[in-house]
């Protein structure tokens, strides 16, 4: 089964709060993105955002440009619906990151929760990370979740890759500072726990 189609088909079977991943609030995130200190009317792009509150809280919060990104389509419809008339503020993007066409230098703050630590193989990695070095401007925010070296090693059935700051870091490489980071111990809807590691890096 392909990324899309896994994806898909887990968004149309799965109501939103029944997903490990589910959060009542993003709080760890949206903490991140407001002390970037970005403004307003500064672009922030959610990299694989799927159903996530953090939309919501972002525009609770009066920012204005907001593009999500998932590769499921059901995924967007999900938090489309959910916003109503606001959705028409969100710039909604239907794609894989690992291929996607994103204008130049066009995002303040790139954040992504979950997603990056499903690319497990090297490749993919480095479409990524060319995708954030073309698409986040110079001196721009890159805020990136994944599990922490004692998180599961498996999400949604698919095998995944986990993080230290360090070991994340390094897969972004020189161009990226690393400013700060925070684990984080998310309680799933189903009475676990999963370790996050949050690591926030400035473009240089
Ligand atoms: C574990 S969920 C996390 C969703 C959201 N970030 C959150 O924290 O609630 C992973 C999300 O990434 C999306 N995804 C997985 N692989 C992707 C890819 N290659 N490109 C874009 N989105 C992807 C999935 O559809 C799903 O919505």
């Amino acid at each position: 089964m392909n990324t899309k189609t896994h994806w898909e088909h887990i968004y149309e079977t799965k109501a939103p709060n029944q997903v490990s991943w589910y959060q009542e609030h993003a709080k760890v995130s949206l903490q991140y993105i407001q002390n970037t200190g970005i403004q307003k009317t500064d672009h922030i792009i959610d990299v694989g955002g799927g159903a996530s509150i953090l939309v919501d809280e972002l525009i609770a919060d009066g920012f204005q440009h907001i593009s999500i990104l998932d590769v499921s389509g059901a995924a967007l419809q999900l938090a489309h619906q959910r916003l109503g008339a606001r959705a028409a503020e969100v710039n909604w993007i239907e794609a894989d990151i690992t291929q996607a066409d994103l204008p130049h230098q066009a995002y303040d703050v790139w954040h992504d929760r979950a997603v990056f630590h499903f690319l497990t193989q090297p490749a993919d990695r480095q479409r990524y990370v060319d995708i954030v070095r073309h698409a986040v401007r110079p001196g721009g925010h890159v805020i990136v979740a994944t599990f922490a070296p004692d998180g599961p090693d498996h999400c949604s059935g698919l095998e995944v890759v986990r993080y230290s700051s360090e070991s994340l870091h390094s897969e972004f490489g020189g161009d990226f500072d690393l400013v700060d980071s925070t684990r984080e111990t998310h309680q799933t809807p189903f009475g676990t726990e999963q370790k996050f590691i949050y690591c926030y890096c400035r473009r240089y």
